[in-house]
């Protein structure tokens, strides 16, 4: 038997290779991860979104039915997206700034064909904690291009199984990419902001309302330099890569994870109201100035929520806009479950794009170092610097979370022959269950 280096090294060469060329590298621990658990059975496809037409300080807001995607039941293990040029190339945030884009499984009646109207698709959200909105399976901002979105092993995101599609229905998949293009803009973070002012737009049912998605909606044009108004269009598309494991891969013996959303705005449990009330975004005010002579000018927004089911946190991340500080999670008792910051970026380069928010800290607790009990209510944090007045801003947390029931079933569930181990100075070490199968 080689010394386990020698199995790793072809494993994370093929890892790489059978990346299509189009993809991003994987991270340090999608490789890591992969070799661990489950190497080449991991799949890879890159896919990009219909095109997007955007002229300077124009919005485009639209979702997309039935867009390309991985078939057939599996677990998805990664979702990442940027937007490129007709050519392939980054886009940076100064240019076009990514506001969001949102992934979603639905349902289609497969005898009518799936290309139907609306009241022939049926959604199917995550599993809470809003109802009506944030219901996606993956979904990021302006933050997307340095936020890890891998699934920890031995979990994934379960889709495709059939089990639970209604009778007659076939699962497809949405997307949703809301862009706004800053080229020759005469405010760019205002119009980042969405505030209604530079989109020439008064909501009227709202009359304090400054800012928000409901002034950048699909084809509002916020406003440009004389030099832009007649700025010719460019087409835009979101690529994305997908990575997945085949649940049929008995030795990947994935744990089903579920996807909750909680939101900042969510007052309802305070309020003592029965529904979530999900507002998605807020506005930060500028401190005042007693609090700016004391040095104190952040803006700490709270609020409690209880998820639908306890469970194990494998993953956690928070969602935040220009002007975030930093997002928290905490369980009944204080304790603390994720810290989540923004990355800011400091140049002008795609990824690294000075005064944006580039990529938000992931967090990846221990097995079992993060448990919440059922109807246990949590404690989302969200703070924004306030030195100035931010419209549109967010404080989002998307979980996954794994049954207890189920994570301690994974175990017999793995049919795998009981795995040789050795003792190699200065660790023992066993040939992984996934090894032994690729041997035979
Ligand atoms: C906004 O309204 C002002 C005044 O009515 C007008 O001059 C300007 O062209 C409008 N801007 C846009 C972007 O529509
Ligand atoms: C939020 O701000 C408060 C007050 O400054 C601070 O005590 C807390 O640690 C901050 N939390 C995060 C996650 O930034």
């Amino acid at each position: 038997m080689p010394p386990p280096s020698l199995f790793l090294a072809p494993l994370l060469a093929f890892a790489f290779a059978s990346a299509t060329t189009t993809a991003p590298l994987p991270t340090a621990r999608t490789l890591v991860d992969g070799a661990r658990g489950h190497g080449h059975r991991l799949k890879s496809k890159t896919f990009l979104s219909p095109p997007l037409s955007l002229r300077p300080g124009s919005v485009s807001n639209k979702w997309y039915t039935d867009v390309d995607f991985p078939r057939g039941h599996l677990a998805l293990k990664s979702f990442n997206g940027e937007l490129v040029d007709a050519r392939g190339a980054p886009v940076p945030l100064h240019e076009t700034y990514l506001h969001h884009w949102l992934v979603e499984p639905y349902y289609v009646h497969a005898a009518r064909g799936g290309g139907g109207s609306d009241g022939e698709r049926l959604p199917r959200a995550n599993s809470g904690v809003c109802k009506g909105s944030l219901g996606q399976y993956f979904g990021l901002g302006s933050e997307t291009r340095r936020t890890a979105t891998w699934v920890p092993d031995p979990y994934g995101v379960e889709i495709g199984g059939g089990g639970d599609a209604p009778a007659g229905y076939e699962e497809r998949w949405s997307l949703n990419v809301h862009a706004i293009d800053t080229r020759g803009a005469a405010d760019k973070p205002g119009c980042t902001e969405c505030r209604c002012d530079l989109y020439n737009v008064t909501v009227d049912d709202d009359e304090g309302y400054a800012g928000g998605l409901r002034c950048c909606y699909d084809q509002a044009r916020c406003r440009v330099g004389a030099d832009f108004v007649d700025g010719e269009a460019r087409e835009l598309f979101l690529r994305y890569t997908v990575m997945w494991v085949d649940w049929s891969d008995a030795a990947a013996a994935v744990v089903p994870v579920r996807i909750y959303i909680l939101d900042v705005t969510d007052t309802a449990l305070l309020d003592g109201k029965p529904d979530p009330d999900c507002k998605v975004e807020y506005t930060v005010e500028e401190c005042s100035s007693e609090n700016r002579a004391k040095n104190d000018c952040v803006d700490v927004k709270v609020t409690k929520e209880v998820l639908p089911h306890g469970g194990n946190i494998v993953f956690a991340v928070g969602h935040q806009h220009a002007g975030g500080i930093g997002t928290s999670l905490h369980g009944q008792d204080g304790r603390l479950l994720c810290s989540s910051t923004p990355i800011y970026g400091d140049g002008e380069e795609a990824g690294n794009e000075a005064g944006y928010v580039v990529g938000m800290s992931t967090c990846y607790p221990e097995p079992g170092a993060a448990k919440v009990r059922g109807g246990e209510a949590l404690t989302v944090l969200s703070n924004y610097t306030g030195e100035r007045r931010r419209t549109g801003v967010m404080g989002h947390f998307y979980l996954l979370v794994a049954d207890d029931d189920e994570q301690q079933q994974a175990a017999p569930n793995n049919k795998q022959p009981s795995a040789p181990c050795f003792s190699l100075f200065p660790a023992s070490w066993c040939v992984p269950a996934w090894l032994l199968g690729n041997l035979q």
